[in-house]
């Protein structure tokens, strides 16, 4: 299937006065936003309602308020223009990024091969998934505490650079020295496919109380020291992973595989055990976006699994 618009109204920069997401302001920014932005993806595809197959929503993982307001416009446009339901799981949609085609029909995977193995990391959700085929999925591993994005976002504030840290972090680390500073890896021995990031928050924390105040030099450390640890976890655990599973490739999606330190060395770690990974093919498609709700909903429509239009409810804690 093709991406034909990816229309994403950001509401980063008026959470960031928050230091996170302030619930109240989502729930009155998501009701503002919704509509125009529907109406901008229309727009932009230049597809009329009438030749839609159907309209998809995410039900969960999330925010409930958030779910709540995407729900209730879905179920109000499904009877308006009398299409079929679709409620796809977020995190499903993180999962299946790497199939999307853009305009052109290019890039995106072919000749899928199964099993295959995703990461997903992104603010909520740290996850390892085998996937035995569309709609077959087992959640081999998760974190334990903090999920990975949640934690450079807090080590980032430990740094004061602001909200979401992730892309602030990972761009002052490229200038430090990833030696300058020892972070201990996580869950190193332990053999199951799990993660752990608390420890990592703990140990920036205590580290910037140590240092006191820190030079633009000594932050730039401090970034790329706790980066290198952090990418090595979730590097490692997915190494373990695929050596005993064995998949036929690796898919990774979520807002932090945006680092690149990340990418490069999943790529390289992956190349040993010569297992291809694909990558979404745009940015767009790795931090919240709802063109991958719209590529899993593809592939359920072709299961025929549809929502019902009465009974569907959002889901905050809905899993694989
Ligand atoms: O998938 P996503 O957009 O939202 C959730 O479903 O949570 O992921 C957002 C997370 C944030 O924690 C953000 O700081 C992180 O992705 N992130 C990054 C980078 N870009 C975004 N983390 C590390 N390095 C980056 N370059
Ligand atoms: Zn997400």
């Amino acid at each position: 299937m093709r991406i034909l618009a990816n229309v994403i109204a950001s509401q980063a920069k008026l959470h960031a006065q928050f230091g996170g997401v302030e619930p109240g302001l989502a729930r009155r920014e998501h009701q503002k936003l919704i509509e125009p932005t529907i109406k901008k993806s229309l727009e932009e595809t230049k597809v009329i309602p009438t030749e839609l197959d159907a309209v998809a929503v995410t039900q969960g993982p999330g925010l409930a308020i958030a779910l709540e307001v995407g729900i209730a416009k879905a179920k109000e446009l499904a009877q308006q223009w009398e299409k079929p339901l679709l409620a796809v799981n977020h995190m499903e949609g993180h999962l299946l990024s790497a199939f999307a085609k853009d305009k052109q029909g290019e890039k995106g995977i072919d000749e899928p091969q199964f099993p295959a193995l995703g990461l997903l990391v992104s603010g909520g959700h740290t996850e390892l998934v085998l996937m035995e085929d569309f709609g077959s999925y087992e959640l081999v591993g998760q974190t334990l505490d903090d999920a990975a994005g949640e934690c450079f976002d807090k080590v980032a504030r430990i740094l004061g650079l602001g909200y979401p840290g992730g892309p602030a972090l990972s761009k002052i680390a490229k200038a430090g020295n990833e030696n300058a500073f020892h972070f201990p890896i996580p869950l190193r021995g332990t053999a199951d496919f799990n993660f752990s990031f608390s420890g990592l928050k703990t140990a920036a924390l205590y580290l910037s109380q140590e240092l006191g105040d820190l030079s633009p030099e000594q932050k730039a450390d401090f970034a790329a020291s706790f980066e290198k640890a952090a990418v090595a976890h979730l590097v490692d655990k997915l190494a373990k992973a695929a050596a005993q599973l064995k998949p036929k490739m690796v898919l990774i999606g979520g807002g932090v595989i945006n680092n690149r330190r990340l990418q490069e060395e999943i790529q390289k770690e992956m190349s040993h055990l010569q297992i291809p990974v694909h990558t979404p093919q745009g940015n767009d498609l790795l931090t919240d976006n709802a063109a991958m709700i719209g590529v899993a909903a593809s592939f359920k429509f072709e299961r025929g699994e549809f929502a019902d239009l009465k009974s569907l409810e959002r889901d905050p804690a809905l899993s694989f």
